[in-house]
């Protein structure tokens, strides 16, 4: 019998690397949309160009369009080249890359189109030298994850790591159910077939690199720990604002809504991250676990009393960086009388030792003024007010000292305290020190589906969310979707695109004496 050669990135020629990858291939569900255009696909070739890529790989991408190979890799270089924005193609490196690059047309619901996935996938085996080992990426509909699993496993493709052999990585997008009844029925299907750990459920905002920067800035600096808790620490205020609206996504939004989207999810990994206490090591189970400690200590919210805790807005139209946009309503694909949140706010307490009546307050929403998000310690005022009349302006009002982490655009940390303004009396103003990854570093950061995908290949899972996370984020939310989703409830309030969200949002805060930090 004839050998295939064994083809080998050629680019990790000469290289060393930190982090080298176990020679696998790379099946991506769903290749023909969105996801894989504009970030998985530009984030591989990223880590292609910069030898991160196993020496053994390849890709088959799958979906229900048909396609040639050769129209998926031309697919394929005109995404890269449209959204892969800080690599850009070249032409010697893409045709290496397309070297490695496949397609299979397939249909989910059918048990022949994965025997043929598994002909096709011991094909690339033995011409990549993959060694059977795979990941499967499922950039699909969620009502497609279990079914596609459970085929896997039938086709003899998706098998436990207990049972030896080859490995099985299962990469799951969110939204990972759409309340703690159907996050478990998934968490239950998947285990099923796989073991714990090798399911990656992606949260992308555990992939940035000033999300991973709280841990560092934490347990690697010995002056901020000692102030980290309820001793110094008045509030936490978390903000994610986005610009955009609703986009072309109104009929997965309509179905999902802020609270669903962003805080289950993004918000609360951040929550964790800024309230964890220290891992005993940086093993994935040992960050995990600390991490679902957090979620675990989230004061339950009582069903009756959700109005003084949670607050839903909607956009309607305004204005946004002087032009007119519509409401959400008037946005395509939504019901004239829909009741979908575009803006959310929450108040919650941690009780625990650290956090014990410490609020923290977490908002997100759509058509805002800025698009920034960024997470607030706002530490306690001095104890004897010495210089009370002696401010310099109002905006010198609050705590001087709030440590900011800007998560993005203009990534950074700034630590604001008071200072004498120069003169002969004493006058007190707020100045900041600032530290900003572009001027600090003259490197650029991977996007957060680089790091991700490279911590999948290498087996890495610290980065992703646990069953147990989900879950119990689910199970905190529960009394707040049950009571939104009464049909007295009402609806969210109106905000007009271009503002900070409903009124009630500030209500929240104001009635403990607080307001949202002017951003
Ligand atoms: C996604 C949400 O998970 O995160 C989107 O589905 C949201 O609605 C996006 O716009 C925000 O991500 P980023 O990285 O742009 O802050």
């Amino acid at each position: 019998m004839t050998q295939t050669p064994v083809i080998e990135n050629p680019l990790r020629e000469g290289l060393t690397m930190e982090r080298a990858g176990e020679p696998c291939a790379l099946v991506i569900f769903g290749a023909h949309g969105d996801l894989t255009k504009r970030k998985l696909m530009p984030a591989i070739y990223a880590l292609f160009v910069q030898g991160l890529l196993p020496h053994n790989f390849c890709i088959l991408g799958t979906s229900r369009t048909k396609l040639s190979d050769d129209q998926f890799r031309q697919m394929m270089k005109e995404s890269v080249g449209k959204f892969g924005t800080d690599m850009p193609v070249e032409e010697e490196k893409w045709e290496r890359f397309a070297a490695c690059l496949y397609y299979q047309a397939g249909d989910t619901a059918s048990a022949e189109s994965f025997t043929r996935m598994a002909g096709r996938l011991g094909e690339l085996s033995e011409r990549h030298g993959t060694r059977g080992n795979s990941i499967f990426y499922l950039s699909t509909p969620p009502s497609l994850y279990a079914p596609i699993v459970a085929q896997l496993a039938a086709a003899g493709l998706a098998k436990r790591d207990a049972d030896g052999g080859p490995w099985t990585r299962v990469v799951v997008e969110k939204p990972f159910g759409r309340d703690l009844a159907s996050a478990r029925a998934l968490n239950s299907e998947l285990h099923r077939v796989l073991e714990e750990r090798q399911i990656y459920r992606i949260d992308h905002y555990l992939g940035k690199e000033t999300v991973q920067n709280i841990m560092v800035l934490r347990f690697a600096n010995a002056i901020f720990e000692p102030l980290w808790n309820r001793h110094f620490v008045d509030h936490v205020q978390i903000t994610n604002a986005e610009t955009l609206g609703v986009e072309n996504r109104a009929a997965y939004y309509e179905e999902a809504g802020a609270l669903r989207d962003m805080i289950q999810n993004h918000m609360l990994q951040l929550v964790s991250l800024v309230a964890m206490e220290p891992p005993i090591s940086l093993e994935a189970d040992a960050i995990r676990d600390e991490r679902a400690k957090v979620l675990r200590c989230l004061r339950p919210l009582e069903a009756g009393r959700v109005s003084d805790f949670a607050v839903r807005g909607q956009y309607g139209p305004g204005w946004i960086a002087g032009a007119s946009v519509p409401g959400y309503r008037q946005e395509k694909g939504v019901a004239g009388g829909s009741h979908t949140e575009t803006f959310a706010a929450l108040k919650f307490y941690i009780d625990n030792w650290r956090w014990a009546d410490v609020p923290f307050y977490v908002r997100s929403g759509k058509r805002l003024p800025r698009s920034i998000t960024e997470i607030a310690v706002h530490f306690r005022r001095a104890p004897h007010r010495l210089f009370l009349p002696a401010l310099a302006g109002p905006s010198e009002s609050g705590t001087p000292n709030v440590l900011v982490m800007q998560i993005q655009p203009d990534e950074g940390i700034s630590l604001k305290f008071a200072t004498k303004l120069p003169g002969p009396t004493t006058q007190l103003r707020w100045l900041s020190m600032d530290f900003r990854y572009s001027t600090a570093f003259g490197v650029r950061s991977p996007s957060a589906y680089e790091r991700l995908l490279l911590d999948c290949l290498t087996g890495d899972a610290s980065l992703f969310a646990r069953s147990d996370q989900v879950e119990i984020s689910w199970e905190f939310l529960a009394p707040i979707l049950e009571s939104w989703a009464q049909p007295t409830a009402g609806g969210p309030e109106d905000y007009a695109s271009g503002t900070w969200g409903p009124g009630a949002s500030d209500d929240l805060l104001a009635a403990d004496g607080r307001a949202w930090r002017l951003i």
